[in-house]
Parts: C-alpha cells; sequence; structure tokens
C-alpha cells in the first residue's frame, strides 16, 4: 500500500487532499499542529475509507520541525509529500509584526524547502516518488498588502521549477500546486476576511483545488493553476508592464466587502 505524507492536513486543501487519497486507499500520514483535529480526521478516514493513517503533530514553523518530523518517520517509505503547510498575512509590510512574518516566512518557505530536500534523496535512491509544493497565483506576481507571502509563494514556483528539471530521468517528480482564493479558513487567520478577495461567492472549493492538484501531480506537470479566470491572472505579467499588475493585484486586495 503506497503511502502519502500531508503537511497543514488538519484543514482546507490539505484536509481535501486526504479525503482524496483516502479513497484512492492510499496510507496517509497526516501533520500539522493541532492534534485533536488530525486525529478527529485520521478516525473519519478510517471509518468512511478503511484507510490506515498515521498522526504527527508537529510546529513547522519551528527551525527544527521539518527535521523532528523526519525523524520521526525514519523507516517508513513515503511514496508521495504533500508540501501543503502554509499561513498568509495582510497590511503594509512597515506596519507588520516582524515576529510573526518571520514564522510565516520559515514555515511557507525554509520548512517546505527542508521537508523536500529531506524526503527526496530516498525517493531518488528508489528511482520513483511524487511530490506536490502548493504555491498560489501569487507565485507568478507580486502582491502590495501580502508582500511577503507573495514573495514566499514565489520561492515555492522558482524551487519547483528548478527541482523538476534536475530530476528528469530520475523517476521522481516534483509539482507545484498555485490556487487562487479557495474556501478555506486561510483569509480568517490571514484577517482578510473582510476583503472582496475573500467573498464567498468567489472562492474555489477546497475540494476541486486538491482533485486539480491531484492530477497534476499524477501526470507529473511542473505546475498547475486550477480554474480559468485563475490561469488568465497569472498570465498578467507577460501581458502587460509588471508595474501596471503590481497597482491591479493592490487594488484587488484592498477592495471591501
Ligand atoms: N485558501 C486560499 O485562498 C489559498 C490560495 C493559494 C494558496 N493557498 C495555500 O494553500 C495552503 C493550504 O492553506 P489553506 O487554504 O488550506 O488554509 P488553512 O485551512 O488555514 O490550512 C492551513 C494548514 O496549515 C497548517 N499549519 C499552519 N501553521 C502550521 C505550522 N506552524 N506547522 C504545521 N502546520 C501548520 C494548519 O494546521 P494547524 O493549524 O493544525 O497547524 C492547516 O492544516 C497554504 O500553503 C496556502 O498558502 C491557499
Amino acid at each position: 500500500m503506497a503511502t502519502v505524507l500531508i503537511t497543514g492536513a488538519s484543514s482546507g486543501i490539505g484536509k481535501a487532499f486526504a479525503e482524496l487519497f483516502a479513497k484512492q486507499n492510499y496510507r496517509i500520514i497526516l501533520a500539522s499542529r493541532s492534534e485533536s483535529k488530525l486525529s478527529h480526521l485520521a478516525t473519519e478516514l478510517q471509518r468512511q475509507h478503511g484507510v490506515q493513517t498515521l498522526t504527527t503533530p508537529v510546529d513547522l514553523a519551528q527551525s527544527d520541525g521539518p527535521r523532528l518530523l523526519h525523524e520521526r518517520l525514519q523507516g517508513q517509505s513515503i511514496d508521495i509529500l504533500i508540501n501543503n503547510a502554509g499561513i498568509g498575512s495582510f497590511g503594509f509590510l512597515h506596519e507588520l509584526d516582524v515576529q510573526s512574518e518571520q514564522e510565516m516566512l520559515q514555515l511557507n518557505v525554509q520548512s517546505l524547502s527542508q521537508l523536500l530536500m529531506l524526503f527526496l534523496p530516498e525517493m531518488v535512491r528508489r528511482g520513483s516518488g511524487r511530490i506536490l509544493n502548493v504555491g498560489s497565483t501569487t507565485s507568478f506576481y507580486a502582491c502590495p498588502l501580502s508582500a511577503n507571502y507573495s514573495a514566499s509563494k514565489a520561492f515555492v514556483l522558482s524551487l519547483t521549477e528548478a527541482v523538476a528539471n534536475e530530476l528528469q530521468g530520475t523517476g521522481v517528480t516534483v509539482t507545484a500546486l498555485c490556487p487562487g482564493a479557495t474556501g478555506t479558513e486561510f483569509f480568517r487567520k490571514a484577517k482578510m476576511d473582510g476583503q472582496k478577495v475573500s467573498d464567498p461567492k468567489a472562492l474555489m472549493s477546497p475540494d476541486k483545488v486538491a482533485q486539480i492538484g491531484y492530477t497534476a501531480l499524477m501526470r507529473g506537470k511542473v505546475f498547475v493553476v486550477p480554474g480559468v479566470q485563475n490561469w488568465l491572472l497569472t498570465q498578467a505579467p507577460r501581458l502587460f508592464p509588471r508595474k501596471f499588475v503590481t497597482r491591479i493585484t493592490r487594488s484587488v486586495l484592498e477592495r471591501k466587502m
């Protein structure tokens, strides 16, 4: 039975991935901070799909989080890594809390890269494996009012594209999933729930995002942007001057509901 490790599995897109892999009869390892949410999800997946699950609570915004997670999973053969845990933030950079922003970067950038580097060598040795890194449509352009966040997601896409090229011929693939606004707890946690961008009517469901990510992952695509409208957004920097695109993204983020 193949094993998938999902970070940020307790809610949103990560939880949707867990449900998707459970339907495909994978053995599922669920990682995030909240032990109770992970245990509840694990019990549900076992009950509904009869799959094997393992929960491993970990704070991936701590610098030793990825190493701890990797150590705990020694001896387990990980076939698929869903590198999904991430958070956002909202506000002018000069007004944001330095510590919270650094924690976000630790999680979205350092931790994602470290997990990739920790789990990749064994996959390459084995000659098989798949990794999905969760980026964003903001991987493609700068976002004023989410400056560190959009820069962190640009890192995810750049890293994925470079490593995907390096991995050619190894039997291992890496894919970036770059969703647009999705109906999860993301906006509330990032204090963006009064903004137009988080209008429930405009949000894609996490199930749909996960399904599109799953298909791209299994096909070994380098990246995927769910939804035509989101894809068009990501093409803007190719079609218009970058400064203009940055001005537009700011005006979109500033709009109130
Ligand atoms: N929602 C969107 O509009 C959107 C758009 C583009 C990209 N994304 C990306 O999608 C990914 C998933 O986000 P989501 O939308 O599903 O949001 P979410 O519902 O808030 O889920 C975030 C997940 O990350 C986990 N997490 C947060 N901090 C963590 C930490 N320090 N250590 C370990 N796990 C941590 C959370 O679990 P715990 O709280 O239990 O730790 C949770 O399971 C993120 O990378 C996000 O940047 C989201």
